[in-house]
């Protein structure tokens, strides 16, 4: 069973970006995924603090909610992250939350954590208010590079500019038939 854990990483509930992956987890369940859904805001959790405990460890010193996140990020065959745009970047609740994978990026490097890379994919779903053309730019760089530290390929990206407004982006079903097809796509390029 391919398991998918779907990261909501807006703070607003039930906004664009809850409905983008709504739809990209229906896709999945569609291909016969287990979705695991994950919302950011609903943790209770800091900042890495630079301590250097995970350089010798592995893990995180850290006592809190992401002590549950970790074994997700490691086993789960697809990472999905949806996010609005919060100046040209991700929101800092997420942000934080990648900071905090930097346990698993000297797991790997210790030799603690092996993953296959090769049967593991990434998806980022992503959305703006405005429309410069490097809006993205930064959460894409952000989010390849967690997916690298996590252990998964970058399966791509959807990221829809011009949608502000709590519930804008459902004046675009083009936009949330594309978030569906991707969600049911990626389970099915694992499946093959
Ligand atoms: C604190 C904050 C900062 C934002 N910064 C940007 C920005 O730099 N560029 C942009 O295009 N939209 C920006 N926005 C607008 C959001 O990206 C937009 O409203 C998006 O649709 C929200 O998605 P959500 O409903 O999933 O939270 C910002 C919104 C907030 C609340």
């Amino acid at each position: 069973m391919m398991r998918l854990l779907a990261i909501y990483g807006s703070p607003r509930v039930k906004g664009n970006s809850d409905t983008m992956m709504d739809f990209f987890v229906k896709g999945a369940l569609e291909a016969g995924a287990k979705v695991e859904p994950l919302y950011v805001r609903r943790l209770s959790f800091k900042g890495c603090i630079a301590c250097g405990h995970c350089d010798e460890k592995g893990v995180c010193s850290q006592k809190d909610d992401l002590n549950s996140v970790y074994p997700l990020l490691m086993e789960s065959d697809i990472v999905a992250i949806a996010s609005p745009n919060y100046f040209y970047h991700l929101p800092g609740q997420l942000k934080s939350l990648i900071d905090r994978a930097q346990a698993l990026f000297m797991a790997k490097k210790l030799g603690l954590f092996v993953p296959d890379a090769s049967k593991r994919y990434g998806f980022f779903l992503g959305v703006g208010a405005t429309k410069g053309k490097k809006l993205f730019d930064c959460s894409i760089l952000t989010v390849r590079y967690f997916f690298e530290a996590i252990g998964v390929s970058y399966g791509g990206e959807l990221c829809f500019r011009e949608i502000d407004e709590k519930g804008a982006i459902l004046s675009h079903p083009d936009y949330l038939e594309a978030c569906f097809s991707a969600g049911k796509t990626l389970v099915g390029k694992l499946l093959l």
